[in-house]
């Protein structure tokens, strides 16, 4: 048996195609544009091409972009002083700090100074309390590109089995939280889980997120599960020339994609769909700032 590949490339345009929609809709209905603003602290190369990409699909959907571009040494005051012109700026919508920022700069009080309604990484200490008691939240953009992916597969998760390896407050928390909201058994597997492997054979949908190069082998997977890769790591590739690279997930494709009935690929699955969930984040704070009907399909 070979399982499904689940497209997430193909998957995160449909979401950019209907957020453009709606995005166009808001602009000749009621002339409002969806804003979306990026701050970058520092010149580390690989925030540099998120950050850059996250302004070009911006733009391509038709919203506003705005990138504030920080030098390195800029002080956690000031930071602080920009979000705070950002939070009271009605043309913005959404608010994202690349992280990581500076060591002299700490995260936590810079995520927590954004407004929460703004907080379209949904890393905001309110989100993540309004995530976990079921309210309205801004939910973080991988673990709900991932519950995206899930639901367009199986329809109802309800009662299914799932399993999260990893239990980061970017992607393990957050996507059990969004599993337990749609009636999973949710169980979240980490160092310190006994039989590891035993725990994760039960799971009718595996989501890896544990940042472990090709930990979950075949082994591991239930006959037909869901497998979900947010893994992105890069190891050596001495097939393809001496120093070169190459990525891969948490999961070994190789042996799981013989036992899973369908699963994310690295690249290509879950990775481009963080940018699409966020563009969809900052439209669905657009039109809960505007009191206007949410996005059908692409919130939590
Ligand atoms: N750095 C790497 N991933 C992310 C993300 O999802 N959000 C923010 N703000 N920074 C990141």
């Amino acid at each position: 048996m070979s399982a499904d590949i689940i497209d997430g490339k193909a998957f995160a345009a449909t979401i950019r195609a209907k957020v453009a929609a709606h995005v166009a809709r808001l602009k000749v209905d009621y002339e409002i544009t969806p804003g979306l603003a990026v701050i970058l602290v520092g010149e580390d190369p690989a925030s540099q091409v998120y950050v850059r990409n996250k302004g070009k699909q911006t733009l391509e959907v038709g919203m506003n972009s705005y990138e504030h571009k920080l030098p390195a040494d800029t002080s956690q005051e000031k930071l602080l002083a920009l979000i705070a012109d950002l939070n009271a700026d009605p043309a913005v919508h959404g608010i994202l700090c690349q992280l990581p920022v500076p060591d002299h700069i700490d995260e936590a009080t810079v995520i927590n100074a954004i407004a929460p309604e703004k907080d379209v990484d949904g890393f905001h200490i309110s989100n993540v309390g309004l995530l976990a008691t079921g309210q309205k939240a801004m939910v973080p953009c991988t673990p709900l590109g991932c519950l995206m992916m899930l639901r367009e597969r199986h329809g109802d998760l309800s009662g299914l089995e799932a399993v999260v390896v990893g239990r980061s407050n970017i992607v393990g928390k957050p996507m059990a939280q969004l599993l337990l909201r749609d009636s999973c058994t949710v169980t979240i597997a980490h160092s310190r889980t006994r039989d590891i492997q035993e725990v994760c054979k039960r799971a009718d949908i595996l989501v890896a997120a544990v940042g472990r190069p090709e930990m979950i082998t075949g082994d591991w997977v239930k006959p037909g599960a869901t497998v979900i890769d947010v893994g992105i790591n890069r190891i050596p590739a001495p097939e393809k020339g001496e120093g070169k690279m190459r990525l891969v997930g948490d999961v070994d494709f190789d042996s799981a994609s013989k036992v899973a009935g369908a699963i994310t690929p690295v690249p290509g699955g879950v990775g481009p769909m963080t940018i699409a969930v966020l563009l969809a984040n900052t439209l669905t704070a657009c039109c809960r700032a505007n009191d206007l009907p949410e996005p059908e399909g692409l919130t939590a």
